[in-house]
C-alpha cells in the first residue's frame, strides 16, 4: 500500500507540471491542442517517476530532476502517437481515448510527435544543473531516443523481414521499450551526480524491468480487455507481429517476466541505501492489468 501511495503522490506531481506545458494561445493552437491531448490523457507515468526516484536514491533533489522526468514522458508520448499511426500499428484507442491521428488527423499527429520531441530536449536543457551535467543528461536521452534506441527498435518492430526468434525479439524490446525506460532511470542518477556504480545499477534495472514490461504488455494484448487496458487488444495479432507471448505461449512468457523482474530487483539491491520502492514497483508492474 505504501507503494501505491507513493505512486499516486509522484504521479500527481508530474501531472501538475505537465498541465503547465503548451498552454499559450497561438495561431497554431491546433498543434498545441494535439500535443496536450495525448500528453494529458493519463498513462501510468512510470518513466518520469523512475527519473525522480533514481535521483532521490542517488542522493539528489527530486525537484531539480523534474525537467528530465518531464522530458522522458514527452518523448514517450511522442513515440506512442507515432506508434498508433495507420502506417505503424494502426490503432484507434490510446490511454482510453481515440488516438491522436483519429482526432487531429495523421499529418498533425506526426508534427505533434515531432514537436513533443523538440520540447523534450528544450525541457531537459532547462534543468538547473551545472552545464556539464545537463549536457550529459541530454546526450544520454538523445542516444536512447534515436537510431540506436527507441527509433531503431520501432524500425525492427515494423519491418517485415526482422528476426523474430527469441533473440531477435529481445533486441527489438531492448531498443523500442528498453532504451527509454533505461534513459528514465539513468537520467535520475545523472541528475543526482551519482557515481558509475549507481549508474550501472540504474541501467541494468531499466534494461531488465523493460524486458519484463514489454513482455507483460504483449501478454495483456492477448489476455486483457480494451476497457481495462485503454488501448485495443489483439493489435499484435492483427498486425501479424509475433511476440514473446505468441511465440512461447502466455505461461512461458509469464515465466520470463518473473525472471526478468528478479534480475531487475537484484540489479539495484545493494547499489542504493533503500531499494524497496524499485523492488516493489518491479513486482507490481509484472502483475499489472493495464
Ligand atoms: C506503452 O507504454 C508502450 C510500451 C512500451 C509497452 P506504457 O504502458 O508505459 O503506456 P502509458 O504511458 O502508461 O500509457
Ligand atoms: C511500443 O510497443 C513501443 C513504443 C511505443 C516505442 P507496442 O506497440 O507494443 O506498444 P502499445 O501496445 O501500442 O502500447
Ligand atoms: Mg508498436
Ligand atoms: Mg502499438
Ligand atoms: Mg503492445
Amino acid at each position: 500500500m505504501e507503494l501505491e501511495r507513493e505512486l499516486t503522490y509522484l504521479r500527481a506531481k508530474v501531472e501538475t507540471e505537465l498541465e503547465r506545458c503548451f498552454t499559450g494561445d497561438k495561431p497554431y493552437r491546433r498543434l498545441s491542442q494535439a500535443m496536450r491531448y495525448s500528453l494529458l490523457a493519463g498513462g501510468k507515468r512510470i518513466r518520469p517517476i523512475l527519473t525522480l526516484k533514481f535521483c532521490e536514491a542517488a542522493g539528489g533533489s527530486m525537484e531539480k530532476a523534474m525537467p528530465l522526468a518531464l522530458a522522458c514522458e514527452m518523448i514517450h508520448t511522442y513515440s506512442l502517437i507515432h506508434d498508433d499511426l495507420p502506417e505503424m500499428d494502426n490503432d484507434d484507442l490510446r490511454r482510453g481515448k481515440p488516438t491522436n491521428h483519429r482526432v487531429f488527423g495523421a499529418g498533425r499527429a506526426v508534427v505533434a510527435g515531432d514537436a513533443l520531441q523538440a520540447a523534450a530536449f528544450e525541457t531537459a536543457l532547462s534543468a538547473p544543473f551545472p552545464p556539464e551535467r545537463t549536457v550529459a543528461a541530454a546526450a544520454y536521452l538523445a542516444s536512447c531516443a534515436g537510431l540506436n534506441g527507441m527509433c531503431g527498435g520501432q524500425e525492427l518492430d515494423t519491418a517485415e523481414e526482422s528476426d523474430r526468434s527469441e533473440a531477435g525479439l529481445t533486441l527489438i524490446n531492448d531498443l523500442k521499450t528498453g532504451a527509454m525506460l533505461r534513459a528514465a532511470c539513468v537520467l535520475g542518477v545523472i541528475a543526482a551526480g551519482g557515481d558509475g556504480g549507481a549508474r550501472s545499477a540504474a541501467e541494468a534495472y531499466g534494461l531488465h524491468l523493460a524486458r519484463a514490461f514489454q513482455i507483460r504488455d504483449d501478454i495483456l494484448d492477448i489476455i486483457s480487455t480494451e476497457a481495462e487496458l485503454g488501448k485495443p487488444i489483439g493489435s499484435d495479432e492483427a498486425n501479424s507481429k509475433p511476440t514473446y507471448a505468441s511465440l512461447l505461449g502466455v505461461e512461458a512468457a509469464e515465466a520470463v517476466v518473473r525472471r526478468e523482474t528478479q534480475r531487475a530487483k537484484s540489479a539495484v539491491r545493494g547499489a542504493f541505501p533503500d531499494t524497496a520502492f524499485f523492488e516493489e514497483l518491479a513486482d507490481r508492474l509484472a502483475e499489472r492489468r493495464s
